[in-house]
């Protein structure tokens, strides 16, 4: 079997980004471009990935996690064929490379595979598209009768007749390797960026009687590059739209498909509704009935069947069960895990705890590192104090307990099942079982006390 390298282009400066940050670490959909080349190139198998880096090397090298990655510094940007000529003492003889830019990042796998099949014979396949406004893009010149492809050539070196042609070089090649090594050390960098240009391989190929075969892109977005934030906007937009179309397709209601953002993957069940403005981070799974309100962000989230979640709610790292409410103004953070039934109401922040069956927090809590029974009802204001300064604290709160209004459980502490609390109370030791529980200062009235009065002028 013939080896598959890939090699991804990833040193350029990125200058028209007017940013700190290397081009290929900005983000789209929440990944950087980057990550969104090399995890498809990772669902290819390929037998090796090179990474040719230069501006930003060492942090476009952290940004990739795995050892499977070859990285090849180019020290100086010299052009796309110098770029790819540093990677030759790494690929294997008698393999396949495909080429890929690091700043095209929505190329899919399908497109890709359909690109390989078309390797037959040791040909050069080329990935072009046809596109209404070819400018700024490499022209593939082909012969008038044959229609065979001659050459591609670039906007700056093209003659007004070459600058009509709207088929364009995507960038996207697959060349065998032992004619990568005959051919890039023959390219030179006479035209007018004095660049050493990867294009120029298809003219020697085509000099040498080797045929060069073109494959089409599925979508015209999946070969857009990004050179600058406007085509980055823009390139986020379309792919947000296709998400959105993604999830109409499978019958699930947005109200706006134009404003919702998925910056991960979202899996929904039947008959879910999602209104405006909500945003999808990681792993997120919504089963069947799950309502989620406006502008409200979950990341790394389970959601159970009939479970609404209100506007403006933020959860991360968290399971929601069945048949919840929570929101609206509802904070789940990390660690934590709610039964079915369950309520967590405005201004509530519930962090690593577990809530059992049925208990309710609707108003204006803090509930964190607690366990929580059934049926349980928290008053609002109630602030579970798990921290000291230094240590994080449990508070248990079993079965059937009713807390009153703006109480403070100072843990470590347990309020055993059935307890009720007088509101306004500080619980410092464990409640017995079934009884009233409150810690309050007396009540008194001074009689014949006056107000103060502001001087009249
Ligand atoms: C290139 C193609 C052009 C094609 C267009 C598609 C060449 C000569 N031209 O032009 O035909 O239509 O892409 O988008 O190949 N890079 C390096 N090292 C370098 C130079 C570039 O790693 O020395 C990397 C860049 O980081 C980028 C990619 O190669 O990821 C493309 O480089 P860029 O300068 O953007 O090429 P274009 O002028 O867009
Ligand atoms: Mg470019």
């Amino acid at each position: 079997m013939t080896k598959l390298n890939v090699v991804i282009l990833a040193a350029g400066e990125g200058k028209r980004m007017r940013s700190s940050l290397p081009k290929v670490l900005h983000t789209l959909a929440g990944c950087s471009l980057l990550m969104h080349v090399t995890n498809t190139a990772r669902q290819l198998s390929p037998d090796k990935i090179c990474i040719v880096i230069g501006h930003g090397g060492e942090m476009v090298k952290q940004s990739v996690l795995g050892d499977d990655i070859t990285w090849v510094p180019q020290q100086q940007q010299l052009g796309t064929g110098h770029a790819l000529m540093q990677t030759l003492p790494y690929l294997d003889r008698n393999g396949l490379t495909l080429v890929l830019y690091g700043d095209v990042p929505l190329i899919s796998i399908q497109t890709l595979l359909e690109l390989i099949a078309k390797a037959k014979e040791k040909h050069c396949v080329l990935l072009t598209a046809e596109i209404e406004n070819p400018f700024g893009y490499g022209r593939i010149a082909r012969d008038p009768d044959t229609r065979a492809i001659k050459a591609i050539v670039e906007q700056k070196d093209a003659n007004s007749e070459q600058l009509e042609i709207h088929e364009i070089n995507t960038g996207i090649m697959l060349i065998p390797n032992d004619y990568l090594h005959n051919w890039l050390p023959k390219i030179e960098n006479k035209n007018t960026q004095h660049e050493y240009y990867l294009t120029d391989i298809i003219a020697l190929s085509v000099k040498q009687g080797i045929q060069v075969e073109s494959s089409q892109t599925r979508n015209l977005w999946e070969v857009m590059g990004i050179n600058n934030k406007s085509q980055l906007a823009e390139l986020e937009r379309i792919y947000q739209k296709h998400c959105a179309d993604k999830l109409l397709h499978l019958g699930v209601s947005l109200i706006d498909p134009s404003r919702i953002d998925i910056r991960g993957e979202l899996v929904c069940g039947s008959d879910v509704e999602i209104d405006i403005g909500c945003i999808f981070e990681g792993n997120v799974k919504l089963d069947d009935f799950v309502q989620v309100g406006a502008h409200c962000i979950l990341k790394n989230v389970k959601v159970a069947s009939d479970t609404t979640i209100l506007p403006y709610s933020h959860i991360e790292d968290a399971e929601i069960g069945e048949n919840c409410k929570i929101g609206p103004f509802a904070r789940i953070r990390p660690g934590t895990k709610l039964s079915n039934k369950v309520h967590i109401g405005n201004f509530v922040e519930v962090k690593n705890s577990q809530i059992a069956l049925g208990s309710k927090a609707n108003h204006l809590s803090y509930i964190g590192d607690s366990v929580v029974g059934k049926n349980v009802n928290i008053g609002a204001g109630t602030i579970t104090c798990n921290y000291d300064g230094a240590n994080k604290h449990q508070t248990i709160i079993e079965d059937d307990v009713f807390i009153g209004s703006d109480t403070q459980l100072i843990a470590p502490v347990r309020v055993s099942k059935g307890s009720t609390i007088g509101a306004g109370s500080t619980i410092t030791k464990e409640t017995p079982e079934g009884q009233l529980t409150l810690s309050r200062s007396k009540q008194v009235s001074v009689s014949g006390w006056k107000r103060p009065q502001k001087p009249k002028v």
